[in-house]
């Protein structure tokens, strides 16, 4: 099993600030994800949440598994340190995904407190980042 776990406000993806992010749709991007797996021959499963306490326990069990992730922890990659801490529990390959570049954005969003812990990051390839990371871990 493979968990691809997105954070605050991805659900309003298609709508929220296009001229950023697309316009593709959270349903695009669990989609692009679910047709990828068939395509690798993989499990995965695809969630968003905007609680915290939900991706914590989400990551707690993925530690316990010992699954790989990717993980788009959306605002809380710039600030959160409890969701960076249970990121250092996993014991699988975890892929940091952003959907904009956002070393294109504003000077705080450069910093990620989750990077150092990840195996890898994707950045500024819209939807085609979780292809990307799903290939990599698959393989
Ligand atoms: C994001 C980038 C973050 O800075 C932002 O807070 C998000 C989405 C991205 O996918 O580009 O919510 O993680």
């Amino acid at each position: 099993m493979i968990y691809v776990l997105n954070g605050p406000n991805l659900n309003r993806l298609g709508t929220r600030e296009p001229d950023i992010y697309g316009t593709t749709t959270y349903q695009d991007l669990v989609d692009v994800c679910r047709n990828t797996a068939d395509d690798l021959g993989v499990t995965v499963e695809v969630r968003q949440t905007n609680a915290e306490h939900e991706m914590i326990e989400w990551l707690h069990r993925a530690a316990d598994e010992g699954a790989d992730v990717v993980l788009n922890p959306a605002a809380w990659t710039h600030y959160n340190i409890a969701i960076r801490d249970a990121c250092a529990m996993l014991r699988g390959k975890l892929v940091e995904v952003h959907i904009s570049n956002v070393h294109q954005r504003e000077e705080w969003r450069r910093r990620s407190v989750i990077s150092d812990v990840a195996t890898g990051v994707i950045a500024g390839l819209g939807i085609d980042g979780y292809r990307l990371a799903l290939e990599h871990i698959a393989r």
